[in-house]
């Protein structure tokens, strides 16, 4: 066995025993027993963020320790006896779970199939990927109750995957004009496809899109920078760089991020983690630390706001200049 392959079976492995850990720590499987349970069920006894706790029971179901039957979980018939302290056969109290690749993955195309997934809910469009399409629309009730001050102008979005937010914005306001960027090519074209065709408008005239790079761009025209869901996989340092650069032409920057203090569960953890493991500079910040930066890159009128959705660490953060 090549290193190579021992040491990302060692990362994989880890991170399931992670999920595991918190499993246990949490009592799920006691939690769960024999009985057949909703989500709402199982967070009522927990009264967890909700939708990292379906995260958390999917992945569970993923890797073989739950199922799920059309909208409920329950431990499989026959790895009860392993998994419930009732039982004789109870392994969960050793160290050193073995996990198969088939588990693993099983995971791997469970978590590529939730890729990339565009939603028309019948009223509006649903955002980009599957982490993050529940947040464009809270971010628009935002922008339409005035929280986040003039939208009117041009915008770069750094990282805009396919590109709902700038779609959605200029959907909402003619005199708004917008710059995607994102070094994934697919999802650049992916991006400018939605452009000619959002809910029936081609908005592709006044919002482009483009693989170029963000510090190379001359940004001489534009009021407002956006990074939505970014800073987590590019880093504290190319975060910083992105700051400084912004610094240098706009009025404004917008940063909505997954924040480490809103899950304050044992899953916040699950979340860290999968994030720093999957991501070779990734990271999840701290609500004080994306200020910080952007305080230092020279914004000095910073408001942070919790996006309203039942995911309870979503933050958008609004630096300008005075
Ligand atoms: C989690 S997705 C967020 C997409 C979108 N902003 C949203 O919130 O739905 C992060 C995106 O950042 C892009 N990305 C990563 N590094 C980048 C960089 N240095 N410059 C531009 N885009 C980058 C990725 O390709 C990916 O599409």
């Amino acid at each position: 066995m090549g290193v190579e392959k021992i040491i990302l079976d060692m990362r994989d492995k880890r991170l399931l025993s992670y999920v595991l850990k918190t499993a246990v720590d949490i009592d799920l499987f006691e939690v769960v027993g024999n009985d057949n349970l909703t989500l709402e069920d199982i967070n009522g006894r927990y009264n967890y963020d909700k939708p990292m706790l379906e995260a958390f029971l999917d992945t569970l179901c993923a890797t073989g320790f739950l199922e799920k039957v059309e909208s409920e979980y329950r431990i499989p018939t026959n790895e009860r006896r392993f998994l419930l302290k009732s039982s004789e056969d109870y392994k969960l109290g050793v160290v050193g779970v073995t996990f198969t690749y088939d588990h693993l993955s099983e995971l791997e195309k469970r978590l590529e199939s939730s890729e990339n997934i565009i939603e028309h809910d019948g009223n509006e469009w649903q955002a980009v990927t599957n982490a993050t399409k529940r947040f464009v629309n809270p971010f628009m009730s935002l922008v339409k109750d005035g929280k986040i001050g003039n939208i009117k102008g041009a915008w770069i979005d750094v990282g805009t995957g396919q590109g709902s937010y700038l779609l959605a914005l200029a959907a909402y306001e003619t005199d708004f004009k917008g710059l995607g960027l994102d070094t994934c090519y697919e999802v650049v074209q992916s991006a400018r496809e939605n452009s000619k065709d959002y809910v029936g408008e081609d908005l592709s005239d006044r919002v482009r899109f483009s693989t170029e790079d963000f510090m190379q761009i001359d940004g001489i025209d534009y009021d407002t920078v956006m990074f939505n869901n970014v800073f987590h996989v590019v880093g504290y340092d190319v975060a910083n760089n992105f700051l400084m650069k912004s610094q240098e032409f706009a009025e404004r920057v917008i940063i909505q991020e997954i924040h480490k203090k809103g899950y304050e569960n044992p899953i916040a953890f699950l979340a860290d983690l999968n994030f720093r493991m999957s991501l070779p500079n990734g990271r999840v910040f701290w609500k004080d630390e994306i200020e910080s930066l952007v305080k230092e890159s020279g914004f000095t009128k910073i408001e942070t706001m919790h996006l309203p959705t039942d995911s309870k660490g979503i933050y958008l953060t609004v630096g300008c200049k005075e």
